[in-house]
């Protein structure tokens, strides 16, 4: 447990040698850093004010105003508003945990795609917006509600997909559900059910799909995807009649789907009457550029668009929803009784809130600005140690991809790494057709802090030099 010092003045003891040939600047980082990272200071753990630490140190208090700030920047520390500067909570998950024995251990680095930043889940918001749940849900909300979800909640998330994803809908059409995961299983039954035969998946894509769509007692067929995202022409070859896509951000490429293969695709869905499932995977976290319209809003009578929390808030809280089409909304809706008589209504209404309040706004922002940071501290720690890797994919979300060399071998360095204790997933996982001559690896780093991304990359730098031979290293 962390210390929560309610109005009093921390102490925390750090030793400083003013015989030694280290700077003060230095040994305070120093002595800061070591004490984070033994666990002496706990994540979360609030420090004394510069003034007051300046003071018992004997330091001036840019000194230690520097430190803060220093530490702040490594992912160390966080400093608020009201000027409180406390050990960051992210900390804890990426540097060293403690054994029952109390022995440090490395718990390692790892690049996980698609893993938002666990440890910034805005509890406080949750909490007040569960009670708020619990203050406005009536009978009905405690009984079986309807399978399509509150209709508070859809009012909510209507309104919200037309302001933030210029969707077009109404909130008849939206369906809560658990996950992207449950949005595509409802809707790929529906399609199987009106004698859909055929469903087009990205390659390289997110892996699971084509095992979603096998289930569905559909056939899955991988289309490729080049820089501009999903190729239509190769689409147009295929008998599929509807087709899985991300395109704010293609998983894994992080490539965007250009304007002109936006049109090809709606021509392709009118001459085939086809069905687009959009995955908005991604959308809420977009850096340099305007935020990407959905497809949704251009053709809504042919987009099933999908929305979720797992990025934006935590993949924990399983809460998404469907926008549908007008003709195959009450057939989810249908899909989703049958499946699980609907989503838990308390949770939906804290969402409803939470989206409401604006905290989900200010939370979308905080982690925004996060993300840009963390995103810097790997494009840097790989332009230090790799500068010859082209890095791609890095306009949204948390992932970017590195392309190595062709004929490196993949799946020999992310062996070598995670000996290392650096855990990497390469671009063959993603790809349906399997083999391939384009070796990458996929480097998420939404849940590491940027002090973990500069020592994991640190870490393995000379696995990522051209033609190294890493089967010993
Ligand atoms: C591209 C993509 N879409 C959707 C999902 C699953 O999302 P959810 O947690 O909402 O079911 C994942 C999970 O890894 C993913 O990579």
């Amino acid at each position: 447990m962390a210390v929560e010092w309610s109005g009093l003045t921390p102490e925390i003891m750090l030793q400083l040698d003013r015989g030694s040939r280290g700077t003060l600047g230095a040994q305070l980082q120093g002595a800061l850093r070591t004490a984070i990272r033994s666990g002496r200071l706990r994540a979360d753990e609030r420090l004394p004010s510069s003034r007051k630490l300046a003071s018992d140190l004997g330091v001036s208090r840019g000194l230690v105003q520097s430190t803060y700030e220093q530490l702040a920047a490594e992912g160390y520390l966080t400093a608020t508003a009201g000027g409180t500067t406390r050990v960051a909570p992210a900390v804890r998950q990426s540097a060293i945990e403690r054994t029952a024995v109390g022995l440090p251990v490395d718990v390692g680095i790892a690049f996980t795609p698609g893993r938002p930043d666990l440890n910034s889940f805005p509890m406080r918001d949750w909490l007040w917006a569960c009670g708020e749940a619990a203050r406005i849900a009536s009978r009905r909300d405690i009984g079986y509600g309807e399978a399509a979800g509150s209709s508070r909640l859809r009012e909510v998330l209507a309104a919200y997909a037309q302001r933030v994803r210029a969707a077009s809908i109404g909130s008849r059409d939206v369906i809560v559900c658990s996950g992207f995961t449950q949005g595509v299983a409802l809707t790929l039954r529906v399609l199987r059910e009106q004698g859909a035969e055929t469903v087009a998946v990205e390659d390289p894509g997110h892996g699971e799909l084509t095992m979603h769509v096998r289930r569905a007692g559909l056939q899955a067929v991988p289309v490729p995807v080049d820089a501009d995202g999903l190729i239509v022409d190769e689409l147009r070859s295929t008998s599929a009649t509807a087709v899985i896509l991300t395109p704010a951000h293609q998983t894994p490429t992080g490539v965007v789907l250009g304007p002109g293969r936006r049109q090809e695709l709606l021509r392709w869905a009118d001459e085939r009457d086809g069905i687009m499932i959009e995955d908005d995977y991604d959308s809420e976290f977009r850096y340099d550029r305007q935020p990407v319209g959905a497809l949704q809003g251009l053709a809504p009578d042919r987009v099933v668009m999908i929305g979720s929390v797992s990025k934006s808030l935590g993949p924990g809280l399983r809460l998404a929803w469907i926008l549908a089409p007008s003709r195959l909304a009450a057939a989810i809706a249908e899909e989703k009784h049958h499946s699980d008589l609907g989503s838990p209504s308390l949770d939906q209404l804290a969402l409803a809130r939470l989206l409401e309040s604006g905290r989900y706004d200010a939370h979308l922002r905080r982690m925004r600005r996060a993300y840009a940071a963390k995103r810097v501290a790997l494009t840097e720690a790989l332009q230090q140690h790799a500068p010859h890797l082209r890095l791609t994919g890095l306009d949204a979300g948390f992932h970017a991809v590195a392309e190595l060399p062709p004929g490196t071998d993949e799946a020999a360095i992310i062996r070598a790494a995670a000996r290392r204790s650096v855990h990497l997933h390469g671009m063959q996982r993603y790809r349906v057709l399997g083999a391939d001559d384009r070796p990458a690896i996929v480097f998420g780093f939404g849940d590491l802090n940027e002090h973990a991304i500069r020592s994991g990359i640190a870490r393995i730098a000379n696995l990522l030099q051209p033609a190294v031979d890493v089967g010993d290293a």
